[in-house]
């Protein structure tokens, strides 16, 4: 059955600029040891970015769609599965807003500052306090639980392309005109 809704054109862009963006932030975040030493700083600066970039675009983002219902799912999804889809689509909400705000004291305590070009934002530590460690391991636990639930996400949007047939994915699809 072929689902004739769509998400509008606003959620549409806002999603996929985040996902770019989620993956790019975890890309730079991962391989931040590879780079010469001196790119150690602008790398991470550019790491924070991107990733403070996530956390506007997703409240707005989070506003926008309390504001414009999500289209229905598909009538020929299971209880369960709606169910799934929805705790799903919650917690990547959540990841999306928590990792990025754990990233920022995650650099502060480092003593980093944070340069926005324009103006920096200074580190208030001179030396790293010793919460340090844990928050590092909380902001590493937390993006790796958003990247495996954003994972486990594409596997069920492609499940219901390929295996479903139920053309899901054109709800979220830039492509003008619908299903
Ligand atoms: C969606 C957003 C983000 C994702 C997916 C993400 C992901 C990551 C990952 C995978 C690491 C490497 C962890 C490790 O191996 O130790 C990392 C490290 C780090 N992140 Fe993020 N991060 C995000 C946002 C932020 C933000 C907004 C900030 C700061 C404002 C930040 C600051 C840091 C810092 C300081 C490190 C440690 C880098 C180092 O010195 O090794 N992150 N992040
Ligand atoms: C880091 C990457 C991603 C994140 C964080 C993410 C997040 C989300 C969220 C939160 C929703 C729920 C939207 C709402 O109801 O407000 C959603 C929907 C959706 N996403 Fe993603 N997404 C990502 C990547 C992808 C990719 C790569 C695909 C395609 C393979 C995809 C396909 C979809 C589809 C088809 C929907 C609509 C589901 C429906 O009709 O209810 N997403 N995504």
């Amino acid at each position: 059955m072929k689902t004739q809704e769509r998400y509008d054109a606003v959620a549409i862009a806002l999603h996929w600029s985040i996902a770019f963006l989620i993956v790019a932030a975890f890309g730079l975040g991962l391989t931040v040891d590879e780079f010469p030493k001196a790119w150690e700083r602008p790398v991470i600066n550019l790491h924070a970015l991107t990733g403070l970039t996530v956390l506007v675009l997703s409240f707005i983002r989070l506003f926008w769609r309390l504001a414009h219902p999500a289209p229905e799912l598909p009538l020929t999804m299971s209880p369960l599965a709606r169910s799934a889809a929805k705790i799903g689509h919650v917690g990547l909400y959540v990841l999306m807003i928590a990792v990025p705000i754990i990233g920022v004291p995650t650099l502060l305590y480092r003593g980093r500052s944070l340069d926005f070009g324009l103006f920096q934002i200074a580190s208030p530590f001179a030396r790293t306090p010793e919460i340090f460690r844990p928050l590092t391991e909380a902001h590493e636990v937390a993006s790796y639980a958003l990247i495996g639930l954003a994972a486990a996400h594409v596997l069920a949007a492609l499940y219901h392309q390929h295996i479903r047939h139920d053309d899901l994915m054109a709800r979220m699809s830039p492509r003008r005109g619908g299903s």
